[in-house]
């Protein structure tokens, strides 16, 4: 789990993928993009007969302290964008779906699934990645790393990523608080003993 999925934080993980699931099938409409409007809005412009826009749209996005354009669909996934328009390829495509955690991004700070959020829902946030964060001996990349916290290595951005926000919330955290923070992400090579020795290496090594 991590942040948006924990259940000491008041909106989880779930919570704002459901939101971002409504977002998904009701963004986009003639004219202008509008993002978060709810089902009972998009219905009631349905039945006026508004049609979904189709096309793409400029938008700007704050990756890892950079500024970003790019021409995409109003549909397009965050991870989608990010991997295949700005070559950020930190974030990994496994389930494509919510359920494993390996496209883990932090918006504003919160881990979220980016393989289901839109990318013009992210405009205007801070958008950081495994990249801005393997930063050396002290980085929680290089925990992962000195713990064998890894095989196939697919879900580990996904991990690290959770990780790293887990820290920036709770520098100190008990071996449950770790379990909890990262239970939103799935390793299918069974890696969770190194993941979790990991996550409480690094948190004594970023304060040393
Ligand atoms: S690829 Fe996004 S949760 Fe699995
Ligand atoms: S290391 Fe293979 S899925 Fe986690």
């Amino acid at each position: 789990m991590r942040d948006n999925a924990s259940s000491s934080n008041s909106g989880n993980r779930r919570d704002f993928l459901r939101g971002s699931g409504v977002a998904a099938a009701t963004a986009v409409f003639t004219q202008t993009a509008q993002v978060g409007m709810d089902e009972a809005a998009a219905e009631a412009l349905a039945a006026q007969g508004v049609a979904v826009q189709s096309g793409s749209m400029k938008i700007t996005l704050q990756v890892n302290g950079q500024s970003m354009v790019s021409e995409v669909e109003p549909r397009s996934t965050l991870l989608d964008v990010l991997r295949h328009r700005l070559d950020v390829t930190g974030p990994k495509r496994v389930c494509d779906r919510s359920s494993c955690g390996a496209c883990t991004i932090l918006l504003n700070g919160q881990s979220i699934y980016s393989c289901t959020t839109l990318a013009v829902a992210a405009q205007g946030k801070e958008i950081r990645t495994l990249e801005s964060f393997d930063t050396g001996p002290k980085s929680v990349a290089h925990a992962f790393h000195q713990n064998d916290g890894l095989m196939c290595g697919y879900c580990t951005p996904g991990f690290v990523t959770a990780c790293q926000a887990l820290l920036e919330k709770n520098p100190n955290p008990t071996l449950e608080e770790v379990k909890k923070g990262l239970d939103g992400n799935i390793c299918r090579c069974g890696t969770y003993v190194g993941v979790v020795q990991a996550a409480l290496d690094a948190a004594k090594a970023i304060k040393v």
